[in-house]
């Protein structure tokens, strides 16, 4: 095998290491930011999903993305779908705005409506239904970027067997959780020292995942969200480990902020996404200022300041996206505090 690096192309590739940071940080500077609702709604007319933020639109984020979506009254997302829907190797949640229906997820039945959550444990088939007259209205944001990045994204669809790489190798293959699991496993257990057991560890680690990913909260009512104060104003965490799901990249947080107040500022070393669910303000983001509407969605930039501001009547509501957990697990995560909220 030819090894290629020459001494020309050796300094060119420590060059665009070292250059990195620094050019992220332009492309940070020149990132869309806001993404308006009117715009959405109208492409969501001619198709009934649409991508927001996403790498491969010329988003900037390169963890998750976001995109929006209707199912029509009394049908199915994915209309060939009929017994396991689809299954992926990337975190999602999903956030209903409009209409009322149902989603099989890994077997079980969660019935939700609008201002509920879901959190679908990673590699679990599932299948959303509209149930109701009204279209739903959803968006949906997912670590696919991700794991696109680390040459791992698995998306088993069931309109689609041909691409199917586990599925097919049998009923094992297809009820597990774990990519590539199933079936009877050696314990890997080798004699009694340090070594093999840290072995019989590793071989584990992947059944220890999916009981953690079958014991996971999935569903989050509206009606159970808990705001309570923070230096950044009134927020309730509504997906994290530390309130029982089994979350490794994607979380999701909602501020409220009322009326002529403003939420802290902040800035912090991992993407985020907001999606406004109701409200109106505007946020500045460094040096820039963007006003924002109900639906609309913002993009945040990687440690660039930010702070919001309730410029009308009602309470805004921001739901707010990120892969802050992703940070953590990689030991990189880093929030700085700036000015404090307003309100408590
Ligand atoms: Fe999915
Ligand atoms: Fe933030």
């Amino acid at each position: 095998m030819e090894v290629k690096s020459v001494k020309e192309t050796h300094s060119e590739l420590t060059m665009h290491s070292v250059r990195f940071a620094k050019d992220e940080q332009g492309r940070r500077k020149g990132q869309d930011v806001l993404f308006k609702w009117p715009e959405i709604e109208k492409k969501l007319g001619e198709h009934k999903h649409i991508y927001v933020v996403d790498a491969r639109l010329g988003s900037n984020n390169h963890t998750h993305r976001l995109w929006y979506d209707v199912i029509p009254p009394h049908t199915e997302e994915g209309q060939e779908w009929r017994t396991l829907g689809h299954r992926h190797t990337v975190e999602a949640i999903i956030y209903f705005l409009k209409g009322k229906g149902h989603s099989i997820i890994d077997g079980v039945r969660y019935d939700w409506g609008p201002g509920d959550l879901l959190s679908v444990p990673m590699f679990s088939w599932h299948r959303h239904v509209n149930d109701g007259d009204e279209p739903v209205l959803r968006i949906a944001s997912t670590t696919g970027p991700l794991s696109l990045g680390l040459g791992q994204a698995v998306y088993e669809d069931e309109r689609y067997p041909e691409f199917w790489i586990y599925a097919q190798e049998g009923e094992d293959a297809r009820k597990t959780l774990i990519p590539g699991g199933g079936g009877q496993i050696d314990n890997g257990q080798v004699g009694k020292n340090r070594a093999a057991e840290m072995y019989a560890e590793q071989v584990a680690f992947a059944m220890h995942e999916e009981q953690m990913r079958r014991k996971s909260k999935v569903l989050v009512k509206q009606q159970d969200l808990v705001f309570e104060p923070t230096a950044m104003g009134k927020l309730a965490y509504v997906v994290d480990p530390r309130i029982g799901f089994h979350s490794k990249a994607l979380g999701v947080v909602m501020a409220e902020i009322p009326p002529g107040k403003r939420s802290g500022g902040h800035r912090h070393l991992y993407d985020e996404i907001d999606l406004i669910v109701g409200g109106k303000g505007k946020v500045i983001v460094e040096d820039k200022e963007f006003d924002f509407d109900t639906l609309d969605v913002l993009s945040i930039p990687v440690f660039q300041w930010h702070q919001y501001f309730n410029t009308g009547t009602e309470p805004l509501r921001i739901l707010g996206i990120n892969t802050r957990l992703a940070m953590d697990n990689l030991g990189l995560s880093l929030t700085h505090q700036g000015e404090h909220a307003d309100y408590v």
